[in-house]
């Protein structure tokens, strides 16, 4: 990246600022993807100086990459934008004019709109990219109304609507795998696909968000994005060119084939207290700015189907929520029986040839296959073949936010969510949502450290079927 860039980054004093934006913003500059005199404009409500702002976030002031910080102080219900303008001007005269812009909203949804006014003052370059953290609204039609003020003011090629687990290396493997390796394109649908199964389970519970996390709930802060975007990479025909429309096109016409959401395929939880590495942690209740009598889910399980031709009849379970026994994202593609019947007998159960793409930790793929076991006899054990991916790749690999603000940076909309796919992932969430009352009775149903609720078991065995345990073979080198 040759222009000189110049950030506006809004809700800097904010988790997602400290934990993930800076370190990213670090490496790029590291990289000089942000040209020779960049600009990072830190705007939150905090009274701070740059110094005091920079302590807060452990960059050293006088370091190079502290250098390029300015801190500002805004109310975000009030906004102005008399003094980042004044920032600006300054920095188009010292750049002569050789300049990009990026524009970050790592705030709450709540503050989008008012913040627009502002973004447009300073809506200088045609290479103006401006990025929306997620959650984009808090529901369809408040999506749809915040879409449309925003659309009434930028054009679609500067907005930039983000979902984090786009930038992670294994979802974007998903794309690769499938459209690269004949042995794994060539048998994926119908007719050697028994089922599916995409899993996402943290540990962590909501830590300090507490308040914005019990107005939302694991359907909408994991499901509505993270897990659909893994299950259209997934399941989506190949798309008609690699163009970011091209693909986004084929995600969306996955999410339109998906069936209607039935009572009997759904399962929501919400955590008590229990132990997550010996140690007690609270349950759901009594975290801090959580309701006592909140019926917010922690935990959704799904199962559906896709009426296409590839796909009619296989059934896909998909699984999120926190404080469960172990932090793991992982998509497992569970295949038929062989059509040879000659070693049924000795074929322990359905689930052992698998595919495996685990997106974190340890990310890789794995197949997993029966061998024989060594001796005369014919007999079978389960083993498996890994990609181990850091192994092989680790020393120039881009952390997910990294990789992202530079798809950003470089106008590449590939990796961020067109407006259709969002409207159409809130409409299935409140679907979805509909039938959390048949549960609320029961939350707190699943203790903190266990493998979820009762319910979501209940799901794969109505169908014959079982969940894949959860992290049962390590992708390293042995
Ligand atoms: C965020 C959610 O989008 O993703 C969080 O808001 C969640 O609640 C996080 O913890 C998980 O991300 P990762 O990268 O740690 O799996």
């Amino acid at each position: 990246m040759k222009k000189n860039t110049i950030v506006f980054l809004f809700g800097a004093t904010g988790d997602l600022t400290r934990r993930k934006l800076i370190g990213a913003f670090k490496s790029l500059f590291v990289k000089n993807h942000l040209g020779e005199n960049p600009l990072i404009v830190c705007i939150s409500r905090r009274d701070l100086n740059t110094r005091e702002y920079l302590e807060s976030i452990n960059v050293d002031f006088n370091s190079p990459f502290g250098k390029i910080f300015k801190y500002v102080k805004m109310d975000f219900s009030n906004p102005s934008s008399e003094e980042i303008k004044k920032i600006l001007d300054s920095f188009i005269t010292r750049t002569e004019g050789n300049f990009s812009q990026l524009t970050y909203l790592a705030v709450s949804p709540d503050f989008f709109i008012n913040l627009l006014g502002v973004i447009k003052e300073i809506d200088i370059s045609p290479e103006h990219r401006i990025v929306f953290e997620k959650p984009f609204g808090k529901n369809l039609a408040d999506a749809k109304q915040l879409n449309t003020e925003i659309t009434s003011i930028f054009s679609e090629d500067k907005i930039f609507r983000i979902d984090h687990y786009l930038g992670k290396e294994l979802v974007q493997n998903i794309f690769t795998f499938r459209f690269s390796n004949s042995l794994f394109s060539s048998i994926w649908n119908r007719e050697f696909i028994d089922s599916i199964q995409i899993n996402v389970s943290e540990s962590l519970g909501v830590e300090t968000r507490g308040g914005y996390y019990d107005g939302s709930g694991a359907t909408r802060d994991m499901l509505q994005n993270h897990l659909l975007q893994i299950l259209s990479l997934t399941m989506m025909d190949p798309p008609v060119s690699l163009s970011s429309e091209d693909i986004r096109d084929a995600k969306v016409k996955l999410l339109n084939s998906i069936k209607p959401v039935e009572k009997s395929d759904v399962c929501f939880g919400q955590y008590s207290e229990g132990k997550i590495d010996l140690e007690t942690v609270p349950g759901y209740r009594s975290e801090k700015g959580v309701s006592e009598y909140s019926v917010t889910d922690t935990y959704v399980a799904w199962k559906l189907e896709v009426d296409n031709d590839t796909w009619r009849d296989v059934p896909v379970f998909i699984r999120t929520g926190k404080r469960l026994a172990v932090r793991e994202a992982e998509i497992n593609i569970i295949l038929k029986p062989p059509r040879e019947k000659i070693l049924n007998h000795l074929i322990p159960d359905k689930s052992n040839n698998i595919i495996t793409i685990r997106i974190q930790p340890s990310e890789g793929i794995a197949v997993r296959f029966l061998a024989k076991i060594p001796g005369p006899e014919m007999s079978l054990e389960k083993a498996h073949m890994q990609f181990c991916h850091p192994c092989h790749f680790a020393f120039n690999t881009m952390e997910a936010y990294e990789l992202l603000l530079y798809e950003a940076l470089s106008g590449d909309h590939t990796l961020f969510t067109r407006w259709d796919f969002v409207e159409r992932s809130w409409e299935i969430v409140e679907n979805l949502l509909k039938y959390r009352n048949i549960f609320e009775k029961d939350f707190p149903n699943y203790s903190a450290g266990s493998d979820g609720p009762p319910c979501a078991d209940s799901l794969t065995v109505a169908r014959g079927r079982s969940w894949i345990p959860l992290l049962d073979f390590s992708l390293t080198i042995d």
